[in-house]
């Protein structure tokens, strides 16, 4: 299983992919890390593992008033030369139109750190909390789907409740959500090979 991993930030998610990997409890190599931000730790922790990276900006497309459909063209060309199985994008800050997600159709998987239909979109670990000191949750949680053109929906591949518990706090709460984040991306992986290998 050949990946290319999108990500946009700390790379965490990355990172469990890699361990994983070099613990030989996933059968994958990963081809390509891109990076939409320059300054995204995941590519320290790529470079760290020899592994191939990427940095492409949109910024230059907005600049020459190209549309985001132009820089997503692009960015699955650059991706596709890596001959990917799978495209994982796991913190990958950028909504991918179909002009990137028809070139690897059922092949693009998202994570979020939430159930579906629940806290789509960004700092959704910061609502959930916010939801859950009004009282209006007990629960939040972790999901991999594939990618389609809505943010953060799309048919779930595994998804795992994350609980608050008694005298949580946010940073306890995050954290769990993170180490579920990091099982379950790994997980998604191996599931998404045995659909391809069928
Ligand atoms: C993760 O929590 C991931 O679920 C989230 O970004 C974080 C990236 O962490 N993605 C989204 O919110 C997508 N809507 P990482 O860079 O440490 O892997």
């Amino acid at each position: 299983m050949r990946l290319a991993v999108l990500i946009s930030g700390n790379g965490s998610n990355l990172q469990a992919l890699i361990d994983a990997i070099e613990a030989q409890t996933l059968g994958a190599q990963i081809v390509l890390v891109v990076s939409n931000r320059r300054e995204a730790y995941g590519l320290v922790r790529a470079r760290q593992h020899g592994l191939e990276t990427l940095y492409f900006p949109i910024k230059p497309y907005r600049e020459r008033g190209q549309s985001r459909e132009a820089y997503d063209a692009d960015l699955a060309a650059r991706v596709r030369a890596y001959a990917p199985d799978v495209v994982v994008l796991a913190g990958w800050m950028h909504i991918l139109s179909p002009a990137f997600l028809d070139v690897f159709a059922g092949r693009v998987i998202n994570l979020h750190p939430a159930l579906p239909n629940a806290f789509n979109g960004v700092n959704a670990i910061e609502r959930a909390w916010q939801a859950y000191q009004a009282g209006e949750i007990d629960h939040s949680g972790v999901m991999v789907h594939y990618a389609i053109p809505e943010v953060d929906a799309g048919a779930v591949i595994v998804q795992e409740r994350v609980p608050f518990l008694p005298d949580d706090t946010f940073e306890q709460f995050a954290a769990r959500i993170h180490a579920t984040e990091h099982r379950l991306i790994v997980e998604a992986v191996r599931r998404l090979a045995e659909v391809l290998k069928s």
